[in-house]
């Protein structure tokens, strides 16, 4: 059985392994190949902060919440192994801060600690009166998805740096099924009006004292204006661009002001903070994750799919929730397949 995995992001790679690691045996080898063409340092899912936390998302959907869930229980399994540091995985606190009152997030109770602010850490930051504070993750994707890669390396899964033009292109070659991990480009193999852009731009600094994330909220005029900073391992992330239908891939000197200055409002130390690196990439929007199976007619020949895209600002978050789902559907397809094999003859 020979599969194909569209994408080399946190999404593809994950969705790899775990249909690796419950589907392949000497009974039934799968052949599994990676098709991308940006592997890490360079793909989104490198560029992003790396905080779990579900970013500009709580629209209600129980389904997503299982899956980041999931991930977080699933990584929160490895925090204190040795594997952790080479998976760039850490345990992080921090605050999120609000000018007026608002409900809990539906991750309060995923989290540890999740907390209402004190008045006296409101004290903390200045123009803001509602808050709250908890411990998360960090999976910094820069060091998550080398690891992901070696993983799959080591169980002789095969890496294709190509651009794919179609499902067909695949199916043709060969390929039994399709994993479509394509992220914010997916819409490049099959229209889906539902899928946008949400630019955004980050800068970099070293600023070792900053130890604690700051999410800022708040909607001015209908457009976010939500500085945030994020500790990493290395440096320290300044953000808060979100643009939605944004294809600019070039960073932008008045979205770099505007993080810049929101930040240092946020905390003047940062004034003297080194900047280190700059980047903007597009976080893949969508009213819903698309994880689904879909036959894909061209002519008479057909592609099995699986779509597993859409993860907007929180793909780190829900990423292994969404490889075990895509996985489950995997498994689907090669029951159907068995079912479907005429019963062996009695020799
Ligand atoms: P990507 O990482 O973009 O990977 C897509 C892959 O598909 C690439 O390998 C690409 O080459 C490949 N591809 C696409 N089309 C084709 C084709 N036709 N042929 C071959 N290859 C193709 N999320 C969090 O959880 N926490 C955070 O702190 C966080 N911070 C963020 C900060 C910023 C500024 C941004 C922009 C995003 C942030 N995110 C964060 C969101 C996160 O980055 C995304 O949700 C995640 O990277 C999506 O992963 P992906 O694998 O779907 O996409
Ligand atoms: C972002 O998409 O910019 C983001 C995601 C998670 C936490 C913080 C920021």
């Amino acid at each position: 059985m020979r599969v194909a995995v569209i994408g080399a992001g946190v999404i593809g790679l994950s969705t790899a392994l775990c249909i690796h690691d419950r589907y392949h045996s000497t009974d039934q080898p799968l052949e599994i190949e990676v098709y991308a063409d940006k592997f890490t340092p360079h793909t989104t899912s490198d560029g992003a902060a790396g905080l779990w936390q579900p970013y500009l998302y709580d629209k209600g959907n129980t389904q997503e919440t299982l899956w980041n869930k999931e991930t977080f229980d699933y990584l929160f399994q490895h925090i204190n192994s040795p594997e952790a540091k080479e998976m760039g995985l850490f345990l992080l606190s921090g605050y999120n801060i609000f000018t007026q009152p608002v409900p809990d997030p539906s991750w309060k109770d995923i989290v540890l600690g999740f907390r209402i602010l004190s008045q006296k850490e409101l004290e903390l930051f200045p123009g803001y009166s509602y808050g709250w504070f908890n411990t998360a993750l960090m999976l910094e994707g820069k060091s998550y998805l080398p690891w992901l890669t070696n993983r799959l390396q080591l169980q002789r899964v095969k890496f294709f740096h190509r651009k794919i033009e179609s499902f067909q292109e695949l199916t043709a070659q060969g390929v039994d099924v399709i994993i479509n991990c394509t992220g914010v480009r997916a819409g490049e193999l099959q229209p889906d009006p539902e899928l946008r852009p949400g630019r955004g731009q980050i800068i970099k600094v070293e600023a070792p004292w900053v130890k604690h994330f700051i999410i800022t909220h708040h909607i001015a005029s209908g457009i976010y204006k939500t500085p945030y900073i994020i500790p990493g391992s290395n440096a320290v992330t300044l953000g808060g661009i979100f643009q939605l239908g944004n294809w600019s891939e070039q960073n932008s000197p008045q979205d770099h002001q505007k993080v810049w200055r929101g930040c240092c409002h946020l905390m003047p130390s940062l004034q003297k903070a080194k900047i280190v690196d700059e980047w903007c990439g597009s976080r893949p929007v969508r009213p819903k994750v698309r994880l689904e199976h879909e036959v894909v007619q061209h002519g008479t020949l057909q592609s099995e799919v699986i779509h597993n895209y859409g993860h907007g600002g929180f793909g780190l978050t829900i990423h292994w929730g969404c490889a075990m789902e895509a996985a489950r559907l995997f498994g689907k397809i090669l029951e159907g397949r068995k079912s479907a094999r005429p019963p062996r003859a009695n020799l």
